[in-house]
């Protein structure tokens, strides 16, 4: 029997087993993570090792070094994770690993990681999305949380509004037609001159801030919950380049607030449409949030007041699960597990994988 064919058989076992633990390990980005999961729902151990020193320097994630540092960071972050949940690896019932989107060096160092470990355990691996994982988080946060409910993904690479119809079944419903809100705070956040990743300094500053000091472009877009950054970065690039060059000093609380503002404040409108179309239709949906961005404090205000107004009920990621962690993962796959998803020795890294 090859490895993929008793991994099939052990997944099927596991379907009817009461208790499941997964190990599972994130290296997508600059977080090496492994956690161990209880039922995709229980936290039995956690470890997050960041490399954000290492690429402080750079102003961003440094493809190269990023690879390296979680091929040095793997074995003891795993072993810690089991230490943590007082198993060894005979314990686990299956092993989880993220293999896209991501960057390719770091996604491969984690894959074939695992893929040594659970050939040499004869455990089934299963492969996870990152953003699966993202959106997964809600699991841990809300354990009485089940599709379908409707969920906005705010990552550094994606700005999606997808409705989970199952566990694993995602329909897009909207998204960012250019840059990433993620990835529109680190550039904003580049040009003041604050250290990478922008998004969280950016946040903390703008709490001192007023947010209406500059008045950013709200973009007309055709998709009737699209939202779009790239006009609202290149505005706020101008206005600070002109105060620059007018040798004016640069407000940074301020400037961030007024950015902050203009993010969110398109985020909060395209989900409100979604929201009122739906309650329109008769339902009431769930609302949760999810990624990086989902640690915004004025996103999370904005989401709060909405729900709150509408009645609906919202489901926030606890904060350090909003950004990349390993226990989102093992959360993941213990549903991919459930619908029988394995892979083989041939599990390759995709840099690109879609999630809807
Ligand atoms: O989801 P994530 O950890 O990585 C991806 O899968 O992309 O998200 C990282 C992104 C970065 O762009 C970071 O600046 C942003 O999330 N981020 C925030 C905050 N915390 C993290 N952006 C705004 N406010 C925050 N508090
Ligand atoms: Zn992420």
């Amino acid at each position: 029997m090859t490895y993929l064919e008793a991994s099939r058989r052990q997944a099927e076992a596991l379907r009817a087993r009461e208790h499941v633990r997964i190990l599972a390990l994130e290296t997508s980005c600059d977080e090496t993570a492994a956690a161990v999961i209880e039922d995709g729902r229980r936290i039995l151990s956690s470890v997050v090792f960041s490399q954000i020193d290492l690429h402080e320097l750079y102003g961003g994630v440094v493809p190269e070094i990023a690879s390296r540092a979680h091929m040095e960071a793997c074995d003891r972050v795993l072993d810690e994770a089991l230490a943590q949940a007082g198993l060894t690896l005979p314990g686990v019932d299956a092993l989880a690993v993220t293999y896209g989107p991501g960057l390719v060096g770091a996604l491969l160092t984690g894959v074939n990681c695992m893929k040594g470990l659970a050939f040499a355990a004869g455990k089934p691996l299963i492969p996870v999305n990152h953003i699966e994982g993202h959106v997964s988080a809600n699991f841990l946060t809300h354990p009485e949380l089940e599709p379908p409910f409707l969920c906005l993904v705010v990552s550094g690479g994606h700005s999606h509004l997808v409705e989970v119809s199952a566990f694993g079944e995602y329909h897009l419903l909207g998204q960012t037609v250019d840059d990433a809100a993620g990835e529109a705070f680190d550039k904003a956040a580049r040009v003041l001159g604050l250290p990478y990743p922008g998004g969280p300094r950016i946040d903390a500053l703008a709490e001192e801030g007023n947010p209406h000091f500059l008045s950013l472009p709200h973009p007309k877009l055709e998709g009737r919950y699209d939202v779009s950054f790239s006009g609202v970065k290149t505005a706020f690039l101008n206005a600070v380049h002109g105060m620059e060059q007018r040798g004016e000093p640069l407000p940074k609380t301020d400037l961030a607030a007024s950015f902050r503002f203009a993010v969110c404040d398109q985020l909060a409108e395209k989900t409100e449409r979604l929201l009122r179309d739906r309650l329109a239709e008769g339902q009431r949906p769930v609302l949760a949030l999810a990624g990086g961005v989902s640690a915004n404090r004025e996103l999370r205000r904005r989401m709060t007041a909405l729900c709150e107004g509408l009645g609906l009920r919202l489901c926030l990621p606890r904060l350090d699960l909003c950004t990349d962690n390993g226990a989102m993962i093992g959360t993941a796959a213990y549903y991919q597990l459930r619908r029988g998803a394995v892979a083989g020795l041939d599990l390759n890294a995709v840099p690109a994988l879609r999630f809807v």
